[in-house]
């Protein structure tokens, strides 16, 4: 009952949750993170999301933190490569486009339409957040092409472009993640780059052995967002789709080079990080610790 797609329900819960883990993350003295504006964005309702999220994942927090990180490197990496055009796909309560506002440089949030006008509300709750840094484009990934829904917001395919897709592989059915690439390969400049992550096969239809594992899956369905979509082997995908330079990190890896430390039991083995470009130069070693 609590299955339901998408565009059948409200705004995304899981952005809202992930939004509190990234404003939990940046109140600490040694934080990985830096969003100033995450915990206002959540709410006491993110808040409520993430401590009961917590008994299943306790390692969540940190994880987040990592990927927003990670991903916040990519985005001033590419910026420095001359990239002018950043795309979030999915963008739930993401906040880059303020936070890491750059001369010259566009935003463009696409997300779902529920999702969308939850957040354009919270934001209108916050005066210190200028809304006007980004161009808002509704899309539902599963009905709409993406690339038309950006083109018509003023988007220019001839140019390249930086897509970080965060926390949203997994939600989708494999034809729109495929389908995905496949556009971002084949429809947007060669030096364009997609920078993401996605889940193991195990975890999303797995038979998974740890009580931990089963509850992390299991809670973010009763949230109305199952797991749909995990892949062992994503290297040939990112090949057929038209990709030719690529690189993929573990968690658990990005966990050790940026804070020193791992912990098998954190089940970051579960995550990993893909960025991927038909053409950019430098693209191997930019931007990941
Ligand atoms: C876990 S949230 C991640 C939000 C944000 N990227 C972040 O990391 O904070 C998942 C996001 O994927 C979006 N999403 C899931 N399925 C979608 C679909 N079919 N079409 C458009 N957006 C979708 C949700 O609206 C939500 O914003």
């Amino acid at each position: 009952m609590l299955q339901a797609r998408q565009t059948e329900r409200g705004a995304s819960r899981t952005a809202v949750m992930v939004a509190a883990y990234r404003g939990r993350a940046t109140g600490r003295d040694d934080r990985v993170c830096d969003d100033p504006w995450a915990a206002a964005l959540a709410g006491e309702e993110g808040l409520a999301f993430a401590a009961k999220y917590d008994e299943a994942f306790p390692a969540v927090e940190l994880w987040l933190a990592l990927r927003t990180r990670v991903l916040d490197g990519q985005v001033r990496a590419r910026i420095a490569d001359g990239i002018r055009q950043i795309v979030l796909l999915g963008a739930g309560l993401d906040t880059r486009a303020q936070r890491l506002a750059s001369e010259g440089v566009r935003y463009f949030e696409v997300d779902h339409p529920a999702s969308q006008a939850d957040k354009l509300e919270r934001l209108a709750r916050l005066p210190s957040y200028d809304r006007a840094v980004a161009a808002y484009v509704p899309c539902d990934f599963e009905q709409d092409d993406f690339l038309d829904r950006l083109v018509a917001h003023r988007f220019d395919p001839k140019l390249p472009a930086l897509f970080v897709w965060e926390g949203v592989t997994y939600y989708l059915p494999e034809a729109s993640v495929l389908s995905t690439l496949h556009r971002i390969a084949t429809a947007t400049a060669p030096a364009s780059v997609v920078a993401f992550d996605y889940a193991r096969k195990k975890f999303v239809h797995g038979e998974l052995r740890h009580e931990k594992d089963i509850a992390a899956r299991d809670r973010v369905a009763e949230m109305g967002e199952p797991l749909r979509y995990g892949t062992d082997d994503i290297l040939p995908l990112l090949h057929d789709a038209g990709f030719r330079r690529v690189r993929l990190s573990s968690f658990d890896e990005l966990c050790l080079n940026l804070t020193g430390t791992y912990e098998r039991a954190r089940m970051f083995r579960f995550q990993q990080l893909g960025v991927a470009s038909v053409a950019a130069d430098r693209l191997a070693s930019e931007g990941l610790p």
